[in-house]
């Protein structure tokens, strides 16, 4: 292709488009990370790309860095004040469309659901690091039970599992909750008042102390060393909720790491809240992440209703295959390609391209009218196995030719078995 047929128009920056092939690795990490949700009975939902900006500044917190500094935010032509934005993640949605619909209410908790989708967050774009991706997400609404949350984080190490990913660690802590969290922050901000740190970081220590913990700054981190941890804080039902989770998840033979530093970006967590980091992908580690959002309920206007949730970001899990080296076993996108030889011989194998198709064998035809060289060429590019020929000769026989496309050989099939034919090639 020459310079100058080349679109002037490329994708925004901080984002990427999935083609083909690339993109049918995204398909099916989707699929593995939602097939155990899928089995452990989450109903899919699906919200809209935005929402009132309100949710998310109540919802994830007006101290985060998501709320003051990454959200896209929409001017609307007409409709009043109301304030949209990008959803930057979707728990917040999640939880807001179960509480329109009520689903909390038809006596069933926890109410289960799982979500795919694109979310928007203007970061700094490096490698993993996008301002448009992608995450499959689950939602366990309306349940204080540690098993819930031992179940969420089994199906998502199960996930990585299916898709054959090794080199992924799970971090584990707890953040207590509106009984022992309060006491814990004022000592933490005691502590931290008394430190060196700029302007920024203070303004944090008073609206989000434990956030600064997670500062990757050394000139930070290296005050830090004996700072009150939440650990020694927390109250005696968050230590024996927290001690229940770790039997459960050991149970089940998943390793987990404490970490009492990590704080994770969103403002809703209380109690377990956990992340999957992988060795491969230099600074922008976390796979998945999610916790416990007991109080998130209200804080959007509605009633108690604990919860538990993650999301898993489905382009840094295909950036974790690549760096393990893990190639997934697609299905073929073409099984069979069919070139015609003439008009005549276009209008059947047409149809019986149809027929395939219909019988569930993936099949793609020579269009365009191409020559015999540059169609069988389209046939061994589309990576098909068979190619299925056809010119007048075997017309009138009534015969097609199906070739196999990795040994050569090539036999005459009758029109009317060219499915069980295929069928049968394929073994
Ligand atoms: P999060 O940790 O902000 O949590 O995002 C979850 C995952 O999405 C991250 O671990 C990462 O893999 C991916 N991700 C986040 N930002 C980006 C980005 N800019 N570019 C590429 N990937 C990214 C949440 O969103 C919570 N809603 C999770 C949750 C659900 N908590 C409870 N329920």
């Amino acid at each position: 292709m020459t310079k100058a047929s080349v679109s002037t128009f490329k994708a925004p920056r901080g984002t990427y488009d999935l083609i083909p092939p690339v993109s049918a690795v995204y398909l099916a990490v989707r699929e593995a990370i939602s097939a155990p949700l899928r089995r452990a009975g989450y109903g899919y939902v699906e919200t809209p790309g935005f929402e009132q900006v309100d949710l998310f500044s109540r919802g994830v917190g007006e101290s985060t860095d998501i709320v003051t500094k990454e959200m896209y935010t929409l001017t609307q032509r007409s409709e009043g004040s109301e304030r949209l934005a990008l959803r930057p993640e979707g728990t917040a949605s999640v939880l807001r469309a179960a509480l329109e619909a009520n689903l909390h209410k038809a006596g069933n908790l926890p109410v289960k659901l799982w979500y795919s989708g694109s979310y928007y967050r203007y970061e700094r774009p490096q490698k993993g690091r996008y301002r448009h991706f992608s995450q499959v997400g689950a939602e366990a609404i309306g349940a204080e039970d540690p098993a819930l949350d031992a179940e969420l984080i089994i199906l998502a190490v199960d996930a990585y599992k299916s898709l054959g990913l090794k080199n992924f660690r799970l971090l584990l802590n707890s953040l207590g909750d509106k009984e022992c969290r309060p006491a814990y922050r004022a000592a933490l901000q005691d502590f931290l008042r008394d430190l060196d740190l700029d302007d920024d970081t203070r303004r944090r220590v008073e609206i989000n102390p434990l956030r600064v913990l997670d500062d990757k700054r050394e000139a930070v981190q290296k005050q830090l060393t004996g700072a009150p941890m939440l650990r020694d804080h927390l109250c005696e039902a968050c230590k024996e909720y927290h001690e229940q989770v770790r039997e459960l998840l050991t149970a089940a033979g998943v390793a987990f790491e404490d970490d009492e530093k990590l704080v994770r970006g969103l403002d809703y967590y209380t109690r377990t809240t956990f992340e999957f980091v992988h060795g491969g992908l230099g600074s922008q580690s976390a796979v998945g992440g999610g916790g416990r959002y007991d109080g998130l309920s209200e804080m959007i206007g509605g009633p108690a209703l604990p919860s538990v949730g993650w999301a898993l970001g489905v382009d840094r899990t295909v950036l974790a295959l690549e760096a393990e080296g893990v190639e997934l076993e697609l299905p073929a996108a073409t099984e069979v390609f069919a070139v015609p030889l003439g008009d005549e011989a276009r209008r059947v194998l047409f149809g019986l391209v149809t027929e395939l198709r219909r019988a569930g064998v993936a099949t793609d035809f020579a269009f365009g009218g191409k020559g015999l060289k540059n169609a069988m060429k389209s046939a061994n590019r589309s990576g098909a196995r068979f190619a299925l020929v056809a010119g007048e000769r075997d017309l009138a026989e009534g015969v097609v030719q199906l070739k196999d496309l990795e040994s050569g050989e090539q036999k005459a099939v009758p029109f009317d078995t060219v499915v069980s034919e295929v069928r049968s090639a394929q073994g």
